[in-house]
């Protein structure tokens, strides 16, 4: 846990978390706690259709509810942001709320951009693009994993380009998360395990980045400690109020976390496989973590160690280096435990694409902040290479 004297670091966490069962009902006063009277709902079309979740919070709103947008696919895109802020103009709307997981938090801040800008999104990409307050935002997570309900991140894909563009932006951190477990309770298995293991992710890069410093630390490692516990019991029973909780806390604790610490090498091989062969964020994430842990180890041993302990190891008397392998092995087991695919070969993606795939994670943004510099594509190829075997 040593920093040098010369430490310095900006956090910044200016969302308000509204946490309760049931607490989606308050939505109206958030609203109106924000000053505003007509949301746009941004949401996907199987929480519209499937489940009575958006219809309840819709009818709590009334006529503060300015429209439903329910065309947010798995994988939201520049276009969709488009149709979005173009259907919020249409009907006035002085705020969006989203409901839903991180594709469509994501869009909702795309479209809180367009609603204040104007334009398209591609004309805001990058980092600290904006110079004002954007569109009042209260998002509401139905999964618990990406953290978006808190991050200055929006990650959207230019579908043309078959890519994944990155929004680095304070103005668009939500204003108002509420956390309602009852509305994760519905989350299949899978899903459940995969978003997750994706907040797991967060904490540990945040632990391990370049950027990485004692607030992001203790939101991180907290959040860790919270899925080791309450992930399995999250998976094996979807109704269980306490442990679909922890987990969204959990989320938010890394979203917070790695909001302000980045996210490194896993994310960058995650968002091109994502990108490249669709393989779900959270399911590359758990291939590829224990592959940058060993890859890493000889530069953040020490940090490594403080991971095996958030996840219960025994560590006592074992150097810093065998504690960061230990790690890097029980989270390969903690992923499989879960159910999910213990390689990209498993994942579909073709062995011959990884060339063009270590090309893709070296120009990724998160890369800069990963634990150990990179700079050579060949090192990504050969994280990338042991991930796609898998364990030997
Ligand atoms: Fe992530």
């Amino acid at each position: 846990m040593d920093y040098a004297a010369d430490l310095s670091f900006l956090f910044l966490n200016s969302t308000r978390i509204v946490f309760g069962a049931g607490s989606s009902g308050d939505v109206a006063l958030e609203l109106r706690g924000l000053g505003c009277s007509k949301a746009l709902v941004v949401t996907d079309r199987l929480l519209n259709e499937k489940t009575d979740i958006v219809k309840r919070i819709a009818a709590s709103l009334g006529d503060a509810c300015a429209g439903t947008f329910c065309d947010v696919p798995a994988d939201s895109g520049v276009h969709v942001v488009n149709a979005g802020a173009k259907l919020g103009r249409a009907r006035g709307a002085d705020s969006v709320i989203s409901i839903g997981g991180g594709s469509v938090i994501d869009t909702a801040k795309g479209i809180a951009i367009l609603l204040r800008e104007g334009g398209s999104l591609l004309d805001y990409q990058g980092f600290q693009v904006l110079t004002r307050a954007q569109t009042p935002h209260i998002s509401i997570p139905t999964t618990a994993g990406t953290g978006s309900e808190v991050t200055y991140v929006a990650v959207v894909k230019d579908h043309d380009a078959k890519r994944k563009l990155l929004f680095g932006d304070h103005h668009i951190i939500p204003n108002v998360a509420i956390l309602d477990p009852t509305l994760t309770v519905g989350l299949p298995p899978l899903l459940t395990a995969a978003t997750g293991v994706d907040a797991f992710s967060h904490g540990l890069e945040a632990v391990t980045s370049a950027q990485r410093e004692p607030i992001a630390d203790a939101l991180g490692l907290h959040a860790m400690r919270l899925i080791m516990t309450h992930l399995p019991a999250a998976v094996k029973n979807g109704s269980d109020l306490t442990a679909r909780g922890q987990m969204l806390i959990a989320a938010t604790l890394g979203g917070a976390a790695f909001s302000n610490a980045q996210v490194g090498l896993i994310h960058a091989i995650a968002h091109v496989i994502g990108a490249r062969h669709g393989v779900h964020h959270g399911m590359a994430n758990a291939i590829a973590m224990p592959h940058v842990l060993r890859f890493n180890n000889d530069a953040v041993a020490d940090r490594h160690r403080l991971v095996a302990e958030a996840m219960g190891l025994d560590v006592r008397g074992m150097s810093d280096e065998a504690a960061g392998l230990a790690a890097a092995d029980a989270v390969c087991s903690f992923t499989r435990e879960l159910g999910l695919p213990g390689s990209f070969r498993e994942a579909g993606v073709p062995e011959s694409d990884l060339p063009a795939c270590a090309e893709a994670a070296l120009a990724d943004g998160a890369i800069v902040y990963n634990a150990k510099p990179v700079t050579d594509a060949a090192e990504v190829l050969g994280v990338l290479t042991a991930a796609w075997r898998g364990a030997e």
